[in-house]
């Protein structure tokens, strides 16, 4: 018994601990609800075999959808190894993966598709490294929070259950 609650307090520590490391670098998990997801998917035109990066997946669900729905290549980048761990238990798709990794230090210039949900500060800090890394065409959606670099066009804004997704094209 006295292992059990041990083990939970562990894990609630560790749990706890990623989220405020990933406040640090970004925001804590806070899913998109899935009528949001498909309904902003629906209206990006992604196509498919492009690369699709969701950074700081979560529990993988928007990448998990920009694939199956639209056949893009997904990558889900996660710190938070149990969310990980939760997106390969419940997502399983043969263009679809996901990577315990700081987004920060990885190299994106690969990207067809930049999807970030994370914090004001994280927004602009994006922006600075997408104005080094992103491929020409690449397209960012920002979920709540603008990027504010002058040399990252914004192409639109689109509007959903109240929450505003700024979308912008290298
Ligand atoms: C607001 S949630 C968004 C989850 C998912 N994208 C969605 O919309 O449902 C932000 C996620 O980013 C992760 N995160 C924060 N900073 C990160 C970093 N530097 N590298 C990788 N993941 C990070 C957090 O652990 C958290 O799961």
């Amino acid at each position: 018994m006295l292992v059990f609650a041990l083990s939970i307090a562990v894990g609630i520590l560790v749990w706890v601990g990623y989220n405020l490391i990933g406040e640090i670098g970004g925001a804590a998990f806070v899913p998109t609800g899935q009528k949001e997801i498909d309904r902003v998917l629906a209206k990006l035109n992604l196509k498919p075999g492009k690369k699709f990066y969701d950074l700081g997946s979560g529990d993988g669900r928007v990448v998990r959808t920009a694939v199956e729905k639209f056949g893009v290549k997904g990558v889900g980048v996660e710190l938070n190894p149990w969310l990980v761990w939760w997106s390969n238990l419940k997502n399983c798709h043969p263009n679809l993966q996901f990577v315990r990794k700081d987004f920060w230090k990885m190299d994106l210039s690969d990207a067809d598709y930049i999807y970030f949900y994370q914090s004001p500060r994280a927004a602009k800090r994006l922006g600075k490294k997408m104005n080094k890394e992103g491929k020409s065409g690449l397209i960012i959606i920002s979920k709540a929070f603008e990027i504010r670099d002058g040399n990252i066009e914004r192409k639109r804004t689109v509007v959903i259950e109240n929450r505003s997704y700024f979308i912008y094209q290298t």
